[in-house]
């Protein structure tokens, strides 16, 4: 099927990762349309009224799931949603996933099962957790109190995940694959610590709590409790060491090492200076 003039779907399109992956097929001149609830049209995920709308003239997808894809539901929804975008004419997806999680691997699946020309892009945890999600928190608070024990984890720079999002939504060549996406080092909750705080010049350390803690102090923030329960499902499957070791996936898909923590740490140390009185 000839997809080339069609437009490419970016769910997520406003998000971390889709946020990037807009920027790159713009600065390319490809035809993309933002998926978001705020888009034109609007895409839910939770009102299926908008699926085919936004599908529309569609002939290729970034589909990242939200709120996550190891989540209740998530299985059925990008499911459903993949085999609507193959009867619609958008055959081919790229889909974000998760590493080492088997409820991620039950979603890519699904979307499989549907005949999608399907890239896996399998991510494990993202640097940009620490500078533009629920880590910031931590880091701005001086201590990153997690239940991560000192299991090490490949972090990937998600300008590399982006990068090899547009290369496979662009070439056929990545028809097909699974991509196990890291970064080039495994490092401690401790080891991201010392870096952020090298680069942004402020005092962070890494506190290990244990799950129930790390629960009880997110109910004490007002996290609703879905949320909890992910993070709790999440530290408790995929921080225990399966997911330790780097991959050559990036260079593989990119023909390029992927960046290092060092690297994302000098180029996110904005996101972590103290806000100026006057700005507050
Ligand atoms: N964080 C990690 O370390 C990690 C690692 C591996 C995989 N993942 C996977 O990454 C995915 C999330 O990707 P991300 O981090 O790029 O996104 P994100 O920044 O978490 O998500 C925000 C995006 O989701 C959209 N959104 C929120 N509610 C929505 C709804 N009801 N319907 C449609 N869109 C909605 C937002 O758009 P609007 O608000 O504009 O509608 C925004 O574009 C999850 O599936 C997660 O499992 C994450």
């Amino acid at each position: 099927m000839n997809t080339q003039h069609k437009d490419i779907l970016v769910l997520g399109g406003t998000g971390k990762t889709g946020r990037r992956v807009v920027e790159r097929l713009q600065a390319r001149e490809l035809p993309v349309r933002v998926g978001s609830r705020a888009g034109t049209p609007p895409f839910d995920w939770e009102d299926r009224s908008t699926w085919a709308p936004a599908l529309d003239g569609v002939g290729a997808v970034y589909l990242s799931y939200y709120p996550d894809i190891a989540g209740p539901g998530a299985v059925e929804a990008v499911g459903e949603f993949a085999a609507l975008a193959v009867r619609s004419g958008a055959p081919r997806i790229v889909l974000l996933s998760g590493r080492g999680e088997p409820e991620a691997e039950r979603a890519e699946q699904a979307v499989g099962d549907t005949g999608a020309e399907l890239t896996v892009l399998r991510a494990t945890w993202f640097m940009q957790n620490f500078s533009e999600d629920y880590m910031l928190d931590h880091v701005l608070s001086g201590e990153i109190r997690l239940p991560g024990g000192d299991v090490p984890t490949p972090f990937v720079d998600i300008e590399d995940l982006a990068d090899v999002a547009v290369a496979a939504l662009t070439d056929d060549r990545h028809i097909g694959r699974t991509y196990e996406l890291t970064g080039p080092d495994s490092l401690t909750f401790a080891d991201t610590a010392a870096v952020i705080a090298a680069a942004s010049g402020r005092s962070v350390r890494y506190v290990p709590v244990s799950l129930e803690q790390h629960a009880a102090e997110l109910r004490e923030h007002g996290v609703p409790e879905d949320v909890v329960e992910l993070l709790t499902y999440l530290f408790d499957e995929v921080v225990d060491g399966r997911n330790a070791g780097t991959t050559d996936d990036v260079r593989e898909a990119l023909g390029r090492e992927p960046r290092d923590f060092a690297s994302y740490a000098a180029a996110a140390a904005g996101a972590w200076q103290p806000v100026p009185a006057a700005s507050r």
